[in-house]
């Protein structure tokens, strides 16, 4: 068996990352900047590393309600130990939460240069096309954290193309959708990760990456109360002939 990488050679009782020996990076940068490295292979300027950092935060934890924060718990609940508790967590996932960033970067990567907005949404009514990144269970009209992190987009200069495209299709989806639809996180994310150059393969390991300490966060959470296994009330279950 034989994998050929680039990422990390250990050699002579010494790690390399990328070029970097790890006891440098460990002294001298920060994990948003080793992680930026490790995915691209280069440093990351001071912008890149405030913008990765701030969509970091913003995902981070988004309370028990979630599939993948529910399935976490429930899991914990059972007694099982934290790593099977993150990985429920995180096998609730799926393209209607957390990882619709894949979706939105190829979305907005193919469009984003697209003159007739309003044609291309009414298409993709019409083909009854749910398009990934809008949409959310509890916000409406704004997802607070899509303003914030295009406030800081804008700050540090990264803001781009399809942050503004992003924003123009929920302009013109809002006008025909039947409830409103925000520009949600995964949506968000992916905009200022086409912005910021990043291929749409990694538009799912950047949210794994914030949510996963919400995840064992919640988790914690669950063995400390101890309040027993999780059921359903007998109430919440319809028994159907
Ligand atoms: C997030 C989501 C699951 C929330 O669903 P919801 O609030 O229960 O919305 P509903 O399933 O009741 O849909 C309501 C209407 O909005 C439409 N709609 C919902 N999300 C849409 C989207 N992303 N694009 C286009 N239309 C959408 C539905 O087709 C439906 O239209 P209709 O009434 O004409 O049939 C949903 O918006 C979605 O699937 N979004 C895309 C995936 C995504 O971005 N997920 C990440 C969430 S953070």
């Amino acid at each position: 068996m034989k994998f050929q990488t680039s990422i990390t050679n250990i050699k002579d009782d010494q790690e390399i990352i990328r070029g970097h020996k790890l006891e440098e990076l460990v002294q001298k940068h920060s994990f948003v900047e080793v992680i930026y490295l490790l995915f691209t292979g280069k440093p990351p300027s001071e912008s890149e590393t405030k913008m990765l950092n701030a969509l970091f935060v913003s995902a981070i934890d988004h309370g028990p309600g979630t599939v993948s924060g529910m399935t976490a718990r429930i899991s914990a609940s059972a007694a099982n130990s934290t790593h099977t508790a993150l990985a429920a967590g995180i096998l609730g996932f799926g393209p209607r939460h957390g990882i619709a960033g894949q979706g939105a970067m190829e979305f907005f990567y193919e469009h984003a240069d697209e003159k007739d907005v309003s044609g291309l949404v009414a298409k993709l009514k019409e083909q009854k096309v749910r398009i990934p990144g809008y949409g959310h269970k509890i916000f409406t009209d704004i997802d607070p954290r899509s303003v914030t992190l295009f406030g800081i987009a804008k700050e540090l200069g990264i803001y781009g193309k399809h942050s503004e495209f992003a924003l123009k299709v929920k302009d013109e989806l809002n006008k025909i959708s039947s409830k409103p639809l925000p520009l949600n996180i995964d949506g968000t994310f992916a905009a200022i990760l086409c912005d910021m150059g990043f291929d749409v393969r990694m538009g799912q390991s950047f949210f794994l990456i914030a949510r996963t300490p919400g995840l064992l966060a919640q988790i914690h959470e669950e063995q400390t109360n101890d309040v027993g296994s999780r059921r359903l009330g007998e109430d919440e279950i319809e028994f159907v002939d």
